[in-house]
């Protein structure tokens, strides 16, 4: 059992893209700790949304980390244009990429964090060689593209797995989990041992974000 403090970090995929500023200021108010920012390109994943330029934009609205969740084939492409945009980690699936390595020490030279994302399907395996060279493990338990989606099950015991990868291997790493979180599963996901919890139609479809992301906080 873990007893971790949480980091709640809202995915703006659901929030009101016409009213982004808005809706960032409002989930910084109601306990936010970070801005997860999904970029999707259409390929990696079957959806577009947002660019560098936005997240320009969007860096003066607050002083909350931003989580850049990279969505893209071929990240290394894009990182540099995300560091300047004002992005604080920048996450890259290792399905999207052949040097994985090069481009973690490509995320940190920018003076970034570095965190990998791997889809449901790949294997913890992936990460293991390289678990002490990044700082951020993104555990994906929907496949990527949508919001709202459902959590799947499986998913349970690789965050469990990668827990115990990260505590004999890495400890400084975080262990964060994207897709499906809500008030009802978050507390058994925080007792596999995940730290970060991404939320993106729990928090922005609900009525009151101060009492959604209490309750994604309060252990129960
Ligand atoms: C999925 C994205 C997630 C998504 C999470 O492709 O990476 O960050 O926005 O949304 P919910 O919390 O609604 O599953
Ligand atoms: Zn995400």
């Amino acid at each position: 059992m873990h007893h971790l403090m949480r980091i709640i970090a809202p995915s703006i995929l659901s929030a009101d893209f016409g009213r982004l500023a808005e809706e960032i200021g409002a989930v910084e108010k109601a306990g936010a700790d970070w801005i997860h920012i999904d970029v999707m390109d259409g390929h990696f994943v079957p959806n577009l949304t947002i660019g560098p330029l936005v997240v320009n934009s969007l860096r003066p609205v607050t002083k909350l980390p931003f989580d850049c969740h990279l969505m893209v084939e071929a990240p290394e492409r894009f990182v540099e244009a995300f560091a300047s945009a004002g992005a604080d980690i920048i996450t890259v699936h290792a399905e999207a990429t052949i040097h994985l390595h090069r481009l973690i020490s490509q995320i940190k030279g920018l003076g970034k964090k570095a965190g990998v994302s791997l889809n449901p399907a790949t294997p913890l395996v992936a990460v293991e060689t390289i678990l002490p060279e990044i700082d951020l493990l993104l555990i994906m338990a929907v496949n990527p593209g949508f919001g709202g989606q459902t959590f799947i099950p499986l998913m349970a015991e690789k965050i469990a797995a990668a827990r115990r990868l990260i505590d004999s291997r890495a400890p400084h790493v975080l262990l964060e989990v994207d897709g499906g979180i809500t008030v009802e599963n978050i507390n058994a996901i925080a007792a596999s041992g995940a730290q970060v919890f991404v939320a993106g139609a729990t928090v922005f479809k609900s009525l009151n974000y101060l009492k959604t992301i209490q309750a994604l906080k309060a252990t129960r």
